[in-house]
């Protein structure tokens, strides 16, 4: 069974940057290899990662069925060949992309083929950190159905407080199972949480609630295309995930 690390929320709150420090904290504390899956489709945890994706799955999913009768092969067996072919191999961790979303068409049968390869990819790491797009879609319909520590990450902002709580409901009434609940407070200033943190680690029965400042690395790391290795090890976002990930994937 592996400790699979799933990260949610609304666009632009910090993510794709944070699944990264996660996939870097859990590496140097040698809890790896780790599967890093990117699911969002609208940026590039490869890139975070420092790392080249030649093939994303994505598209599979519209294909699988012609292509596997036309070379006699299962679904399973033929989406079990693209991600192997899509799987991108590097120092302690390895990382899938999923390419685009779903198209208007529905595609419910691909993905649960989908799902269940992913599953059995995802079942031969002991860590796993999947990166979502805004919303819980990922979780409940595409790629995952349980997860051992969901992080919700927000801004401070009240409407962002607002989310983490919105996001929570969700995932309890779509079914998404998991054990551990960490909200993450991004980007804010001086570090501290607002004071509507309280009521929102109330409502959700968070253990983990944590406020990460505004950092000038971490923001100039975006700007420059930079990946989480170039971040110093100082570095007090860093210094939070590490200890996080640590706690939790216990
Ligand atoms: N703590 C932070 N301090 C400063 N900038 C940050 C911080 N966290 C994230 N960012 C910046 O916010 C932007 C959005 O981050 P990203 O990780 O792409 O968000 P998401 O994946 O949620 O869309 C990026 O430019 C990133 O560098
Ligand atoms: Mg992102």
């Amino acid at each position: 069974m592996s400790c699979l690390f799933a990260l949610s929320g609304k666009g632009g709150v910090g993510k794709t940057t944070l699944a990264g420090l996660f996939v870097r904290g859990l590496r140097e504390i040698g809890r790896k290899p780790i599967l890093a899956i990117d699911a969002d489709p609208n940026s590039c945890l490869a890139d975070m990662l420092g790392v080249r994706v030649r093939f994303t799955i994505g598209s599979a999913r519209e294909t699988v069925r012609d292509e596997a009768e036309a070379q006699k092969i299962s679904k399973q067996e033929l989406l079990r060949m693209k991600i192997a072919q899509g799987l991108v191999e590097s120092n302690g961790f390895d990382l899938i992309s999923m390419g685009r979303p779903e198209g208007p068409g529905c595609y419910c049968y691909a993905n649960n083929v989908l799902k269940s390869a992913i599953k059995e990819l995802s079942d031969q790491y002991p860590y796993v950190v999947l990166d979502n797009e805004a919303g819980l879609e990922n979780l409940s319909r595409r790629i995952v159905q349980s997860v051992d520590v969901l992080t919700l990450v927000s801004d401070a902002s009240n409407a962002g407080m607002n989310t983490l709580e919105r996001l929570y409901g969700l995932a309890r009434e779509m079914g998404v199972g998991f054990r551990k609940l960490v909200l993450l407070v991004n980007r804010t200033r001086g570090g501290e949480l607002p004071e509507s943190a309280a009521r929102v680690q109330k409502n959700t029965g968070a253990r983990n609630m944590l406020a990460l400042p505004y950092d000038e690395e971490i923001a100039t790391l975006a700007e420059e295309s930079r990946p989480v290795w170039d971040v110093s090890d100082e570095n007090p976002i860093y210094r939070k995930i590490l200890e996080l990930v640590r706690e939790t994937s216990g």
